[in-house]
């Protein structure tokens, strides 16, 4: 698979990044392990997990992590793997209550280290925000780990524009490194914000969008394929994902299909083309279940949209 290159660090990933919030869970282990292992032998290498996952079901914590760090130590495959997690996510009972103080934060960096069995993380993500909190702070608490050695670059995850502002303000005018990366919900087909079950999920907007074409940080979309809503849309079954079920969403749908017969791709080719097109390097994450999903998702992984062919799948943005 090509590999990107993520600005201002010396990572190149794969195009396409895997999401593994369902191993250990919805994937059971032995699956898990194949999931990964196909992924590999097709030239993935960016592994996305976090702390919480899948801590919403009454199994082992941090299954997803566990899963991956028995897989490494099976197959020593540390070398070959840009390893992404999380921490600072709130307590799933109290989602309106931030999690970023730099004792939160070490301790659950401290757990991913132990259960993923590694000395460094490749890229560490902030799960969450915590808007009343100076993001100079989190800056330097982030640089802090860096100068320890427990992670090598940090991103955030759901922030918005004016945050990821202050925040990477804040690094230039101390000489740090700040973000490298945002990681927001973002798809071919926008969700209803309304309709989303976690308020603190922050999709791709305008300003973020702005922002990322002006400064070139990169982008690393989860919920990149909208959870198979344009699949399951095109064959009948759209209220399976209600969030996405939007006359817009439609229009784009029926766009991506007269998309499709013109070029030969497929939806989901079209679906993360569209991402993997942008003017700024854009790393979808995508959650396969099964490896017919994982072989149809990494086929997108070549696909160009021309700027036509990206506005005119654009309908209301
Ligand atoms: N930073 C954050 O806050 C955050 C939040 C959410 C997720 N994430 C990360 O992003 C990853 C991906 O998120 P996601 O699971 O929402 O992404 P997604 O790829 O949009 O959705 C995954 C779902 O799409 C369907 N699917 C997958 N491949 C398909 C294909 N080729 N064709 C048709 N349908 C397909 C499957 O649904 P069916 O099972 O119904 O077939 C699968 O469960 C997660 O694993 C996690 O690593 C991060």
């Amino acid at each position: 698979m090509r590999l990107v290159a993520i600005p201002n660090t010396d990572l190149a990933v794969s195009a396409i990044c895997l999401g593994t919030a369902n191993l250990g869970s919805g994937v059971d282990a032995e699956a898990s392990f194949a999931l990964l292992d196909a992924y590999l032998e097709r030239g993935g290498n960016f592994l996305d997990t976090a702390q919480v996952y899948a801590n919403w079901l009454p199994i082992e914590e941090s299954v997803s992590e566990k899963t991956i760090g028995r897989w490494l130590k099976s197959r020593g495959h540390r070398e070959r793997v840009v390893l992404a997690t999380k921490g600072g996510h709130p307590n799933l009972k109290t989602m309106h209550v931030p999690r970023l103080s730099p004792k939160e934060v070490a301790s659950d960096l401290e757990g991913s280290l132990r259960r993923l069995g590694v000395e460094r993380i490749d890229l560490y993500w902030l799960h969450r925000d915590d808007p009343a909190r100076p993001a100079g702070e989190v800056i330097e608490m982030l640089h802090g780990f860096t100068a320890a050695g427990k992670i090598r670059y940090y991103g955030c995850s759901n922030w918005r524009a004016a945050r990821i502002v202050e925040a990477q303000a804040y690094a230039k005018a101390h000489g740090l490194a700040g973000f490298v990366g945002d990681q927001m919900m973002w798809s071919l087909a926008a969700p209803e914000p309304a309709a989303l079950s976690d308020k603190t999920m922050v999709p791709m907007d305008q300003a973020l969008w702005r922002y990322h074409r002006e400064t070139g940080l990169a982008a690393i979309p989860y919920s990149s394929q909208a959870g198979g809503w344009l699949q399951k849309a095109a064959a009948g079954g759209a209220r399976a994902r209600p969030a996405y079920d939007t006359a817009d969403n439609h229009a784009r749908l029926a766009a991506a299909q007269r998309l499709a017969a013109e070029t030969g791709w497929t939806l989901t080719q079209i679906a993360l083309g569209y991402l993997l097109s942008q003017p700024f390097v854009t790393v979808p994450i995508v959650g396969c279940k099964s490896l017919a999903q994982l072989d149809d998702s990494l086929s997108a992984a070549e696909v160009r949209l021309t700027g036509d062919q990206v506005r005119s799948l654009n309908l209301g943005r």
